[in-house]
């Protein structure tokens, strides 16, 4: 039989456009790892904000970045050892992590920590897969919604975590933060060169999974 090639795939796209979940589903039907790469900024949001480390705070962050470790199995994230797989979901993470998101020292001191996971093939979301990490990936997706629809899925997804989530909060954010990460100078948000775009406003999560998974299969068979 012949053997299937280890293919990269990006799902690159702003906040709430079902990149976690897509990339999840595309991941295990097709085999491969997949990489949740907002869990590793958000991780390191989390650690330096508990350690008193600003995102202005250049040496402090070096020798954060430094000492960083992070593990990520299927059901847990571990930062420097601890558990901050709630921690990083909050409400108040997402209002904290853009500038650090937006540090060049940060950014450049998690490449080779995202490429080092790409041995086996892989399957990566994010903002900057397709555009700065994976340049040469094998299908470069960018997965996009209209601001209601993805701050709509936040909402219901806070709600089922049992967190007491309001709409228009959530809403204002996901403006906020697609503005900060498409004008940000280092790495800003935007299609990679030869991106699917696909907007998936009226297509429910299981329909985009399938569209990519079909694409994908072909590719690992060429
Ligand atoms: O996808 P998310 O909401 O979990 O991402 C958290 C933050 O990290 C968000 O501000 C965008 C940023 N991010 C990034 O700059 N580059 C990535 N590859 C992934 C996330």
């Amino acid at each position: 039989m012949q053997k299937k090639k280890n293919i990269i795939i990006t799902i690159d796209g702003p906040a709430g456009a079902g990149k976690s979940t897509v990339t999840h589903d595309v991941a295990q039907k097709l085999g491969i790892p997949y990489l949740d790469t907002g869990a590793i900024y958000r991780s390191v949001a989390f650690i330096c904000h508990k350690n008193g480390v600003s995102p202005n705070n250049e040496p402090a962050l070096v020798k954060t970045l430094k000492n960083f470790k992070i593990t990520i199995t299927s059901d847990k994230i571990l930062a420097n050892n601890i558990d901050v797989t709630k921690e990083i979901r909050t409400h108040e993470m997402d209002q904290l992590v853009s500038p650090y998101a937006a540090n060049a020292t940060v950014r450049a001191n998690l490449l080779d920590l995202q490429r080092s996971q790409a041995k086996n093939g892989l399957v990566a979301d994010g903002r900057d897969m397709g555009t700065c990490v994976f340049p040469d990936a094998d299908l470069k997706i960018f997965l996009t919604a209209t601001a209601e629809t993805r701050a709509k899925r936040r909402f219901l997804e806070r709600q089922a975590k049992g967190q007491n989530p309001n709409f228009d909060e959530i809403l204002k954010d996901v403006i906020r933060r697609d503005d900060y990460d498409m004008n940000r100078e280092i790495a800003p948000l935007k299609p990679a060169l030869g991106a699917w775009i696909l907007d998936s406003s009226d297509m429910t999560q299981d329909e985009v999974t399938e569209k990519i998974v079909a694409v994908a299969k072909k590719l690992m068979q060429e």
